[in-house]
């Protein structure tokens, strides 16, 4: 069997590169280990930036979430008993964020890639990487289930962190950057309509937590939590009294509680790898970059990665030229590394740190109300939350 392009991985990135190509007449194969239904059903990020939503809407794909996402014109930061709202509208004004979960990106991009006649499959076991190395006499290829082959002239690895596609490059060509956090995320999900408007961070001296939503209906939270929690330690009356000590911290506000539909622990961690290609496999999305959820980044930094892999394999299946590819790596990670500071500092802006003392606790304080008072520092968080404008963009 032969594609053009082989993609290990149907999560955000491994679909949305399959559709994108197949927009620009390019074919591909999306191996994905789990099950359609796993893959739809599995709850992690929310929020899309401007960009995020304007690729999707260009690639066609965007019809459902224009009619079910919530655009977003601002979040609040609460601490210290007063919430305080950061206004894109007036600090970045025509853009905005859209709450809409990942899993129905996910939806959207398999029903596409299925009614177009594409190439997904599901249940792949065992599928591992070959030919990396320059030789004329074969290109990559990838084989899978019960010694099945598939060859390609580029392999794009989307398989996440705990993929098979970066162990398989050799030793020594990577160089790994990476943070680990002394605590995680305990995320829920709850049949009740949200308490707010608008997302709700808020530090607290017990911890952070995040009132997110899904739908007028649905509501998503975060607790910060100890890196080595289990979702067995944390029953539902346990959950809603932790909310409510870390959300009720101003006057007149109430959290809704309901019915709890969903529970998981996120561990947080900040990872990349340099480059993030070798030879004809090209890293995108959480296979080459991780960042703790706080800034709201992974799902949309994997999308940027893919807008930039699309054009360079267009450029090299039109012509042969390989420029675009070569510099691949160079030209994501600028917007990684902007995702990564940012995603470091709205976590260590917003978290309690065990280990911190009054002085570090001062310094947080201070910049959240210089955060909050500065138009300036308020349009730092902005810009970078909504998503700075791709290169390419007129
Ligand atoms: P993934 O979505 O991980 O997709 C990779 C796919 O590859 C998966 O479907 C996997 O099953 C498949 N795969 C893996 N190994 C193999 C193999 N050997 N063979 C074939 N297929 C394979 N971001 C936020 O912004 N906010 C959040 O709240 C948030 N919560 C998260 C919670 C969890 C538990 C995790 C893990 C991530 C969370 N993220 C969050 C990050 C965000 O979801 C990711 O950045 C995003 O999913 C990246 O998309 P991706 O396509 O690169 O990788
Ligand atoms: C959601 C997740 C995030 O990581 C975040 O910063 C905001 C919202 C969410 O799942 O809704």
């Amino acid at each position: 069997m032969r594609t053009q392009v082989g993609i290990i991985g149907a999560g955000p990135a491994g679909l949305l590169l399959s559709h994108l190509l197949h927009l620009r007449g390019i074919s591909s194969v999306v191996l994905e280990r789990r099950s359609r239904d796993y893959v739809e059903r599995r709850v992690r990020a929310g929020v899309l930036e401007q960009g995020t939503v304007d690729t999707l809407i260009e690639a066609g794909v965007g019809e459902r979430m224009l009619r079910e996402g919530l655009p977003h014109h601002g979040i609040e930061l609460r601490y210290g008993g007063a919430g305080h709202r950061i206004a894109f509208e007036k600090l970045v004004p025509g853009r905005a964020i859209t709450v809409y979960g990942q899993q129905e990106v996910v939806k959207d991009l398999i029903a596409a890639r299925l009614a177009a006649g594409g190439d997904v499959r599901f249940e792949v076991e065992n599928v591992a990487v070959h030919g990396l190395e320059p030789d004329p006499g074969s290109g990559p290829y990838l084989t899978f289930g019960d010694g099945e082959r598939l060859d390609c002239d580029v392999i794009a690895g989307c398989d996440g962190f705990h993929g098979v596609s970066r162990p398989s490059i050799p030793e020594g060509v990577l160089t790994v950057f990476e943070k680990e956090y002394p605590f995680a995320w305990l995320g829920i999900l709850a049949d009740v309509a949200p308490s707010s408007e608008e997302l709700i961070y808020a530090r607290t001296d017990r911890g952070f937590a995040l009132h997110s939503m899904r739908s007028p209906t649905v509501s998503r939270f975060y607790l910060q939590v100890p890196a080595d929690t289990r979702v067995e330690d944390w029953p539902d009356e346990r959950v809603w009294d932790e909310l409510r000590a870390r959300l009720e911290s101003v006057p007149g506000f109430t959290l809704a509680t309901g019915r709890i539909t969903e529970k998981g622990v996120t561990p947080m961690r900040s990872f990349v790898v340099e480059p993030m290609q070798y030879g004809r496999l090209y890293l995108a999305g959480d296979a080459a970059h991780i960042v703790p959820p706080t800034g709201a980044k992974g799902l949309n930094l994997a999308v940027a990665d893919v807008r930039v892999l699309t054009e360079a394999l267009a450029a090299y299946f039109a012509g042969g030229s390989t420029e675009l590819l070569d510099g691949y790596s160079a030209a994501c990670l600028r917007r990684v590394w902007r995702a990564q500071h940012f995603s470091w500092w709205m976590t260590t802006l917003l978290h309690t740190f065990e280990d911190e003392d009054a002085y570090g606790r001062r310094l947080q304080l201070s910049y959240l109300d210089y955060v909050t008072s500065s138009e300036a520092a308020a349009t730092t968080l902005a810009e970078n939350y909504v998503g700075l404008p791709f290169p390419d963009d007129s």
